[in-house]
């Protein structure tokens, strides 16, 4: 078994002696884009904000540092208590961790049985089905018209839970408040676990609908609006009662002191996070406008990266990589005509699409 990121020979675990549960041989793991650093590299692969974290959150992590030495508040009180006069909730509707993948992973964990199923959608985010798997169930795949309208078939389904990104990547499709109340209402039995990881960027979120569907939570992140991929903060707002029942699921300590402190600054700041979405789009549509002038077809994205489609998609990928702007190719069915790319800076931008240029310029093989 080879490592899907670094290629190096990988221990099957198929092959040990080690009293391992059966499921974890065919167990595949999530692969995260490649973290490649560098002078000269441009880094348009994993969604990360180009733009730094807003000054007061570097303060304040640096002031927080002198208290290491003991542990962090278990249910980083202080935190949920900003988040939840942030977002105009209760304190007990929400739930802190570490990066939003942790709070997924507790909501699976907390819904399915063994052999259970999670309905997702197709595209989605590829760590859905991973969730699934980590807990011996699996998904229910209903895949999107177009890659981008729900089906009528989803709203029948009867799985305890529904992760539905919106915007959901890598296209950017954005589905209407109305759209996920029908579906909560269409299946009480569900929850409905809408992931706003990049609601930032498209400033429609399904906060209001909690007051009228318990059986809705929503999932954020610090990571991509916030400019705090690498402290890994997430969070979830949903009823009470589900807040409470993942309380007993998750670590004791699940986020770490610098990552609640940092959280708290960045919400005081979150003017300085809204200017930077704003930057972040009118690039978006700037490179919307080039990437088609060049032949490529993109659907609207509302998020921080477009899904530019071509036939050679994938050959204009491997050739971006020799020149070391790293975009995000998927080899699935459903994806393989497009390349994800995240919204950099202006100057990242320019610097693909002159890289694009020039590729086609030579001509295709
Ligand atoms: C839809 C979606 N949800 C969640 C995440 C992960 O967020 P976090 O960094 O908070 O774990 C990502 C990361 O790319 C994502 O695309």
């Amino acid at each position: 078994m080879r490592c899907r990121r670094c290629d190096n020979a990988m221990q099957d675990t198929a092959d040990t002696t080690l009293p391992l549960r059966p499921f974890l041989a065919k167990l595949h793991p999530y692969t995260p884009g490649e973290q490649r650093a560098g002078a000269n590299i441009v880094k348009l692969n994993t969604n990360e904000n180009p733009y730094p974290p807003a000054t007061a959150v570097i303060d304040e992590v640096g002031r927080a540092a002198a208290r290491l030495a003991l542990y962090p508040d278990p249910v980083s009180d202080s935190l949920r208590r900003a988040l939840a006069a942030y977002h105009g909730v209760h304190p007990e509707q929400i739930l802190v961790g570490n990066g939003s993948d942790e709070i997924l992973r507790l909501l699976v964990h907390a819904t399915i049985d063994q052999g259970g199923k999670v309905a997702v959608v197709d595209p989605t985010y590829s760590l859905y089905p991973v969730l699934a798997a980590q807990f011996e169930g699996s998904t229910e795949i209903y895949p999107l018209v177009d890659r981008q309208r729900l089906p009528e078939e989803i709203f029948d389904g009867e799985e305890p839970i529904l992760l539905l990104p919106n915007p959901n990547p890598p296209i950017g499709t954005l589905f209407s408040r109305a759209e996920i109340a029908d579906l909560c209402r269409a299946r009480p039995q569900t929850l409905v676990a809408i992931d706003e990881a990049y609601v930032d960027f498209a400033r429609r979120d399904a906060v209001p609908l909690l007051a009228e569907f318990s059986n809705l939570a929503i999932t954020r992140t610090f990571s991509k609006s916030f400019s705090l991929a690498g402290m890994r903060i997430g969070y979830v707002i949903a009823d009470a009662a589900l807040v409470a029942a993942l309380m007993k699921i998750k670590d004791s300590y699940n986020l770490n002191h610098l990552a609640q402190v940092a959280a708290a600054a960045a919400i005081a700041s979150a003017k300085e996070m809204e200017r930077n979405c704003a930057r972040i789009v009118e690039t978006r549509e700037w490179t919307v406008r080039e990437l088609r002038a060049l032949g490529y077809e993109l659907p609207d994205s509302h998020a921080n990266f477009v899904f530019a489609i071509r036939p050679d998609a994938g050959e204009h990928y491997a050739k971006l990589r020799e020149r070391g702007i790293l975009v995000r190719y998927f080899d699935t069915p459903v994806l393989r005509d497009g390349m994800r790319i995240t919204i950099g800076t202006p100057e990242q931008m320019e610097i693909l699409i002159a890289a694009l240029k020039e590729i086609l310029s030579r001509g295709n093989p």
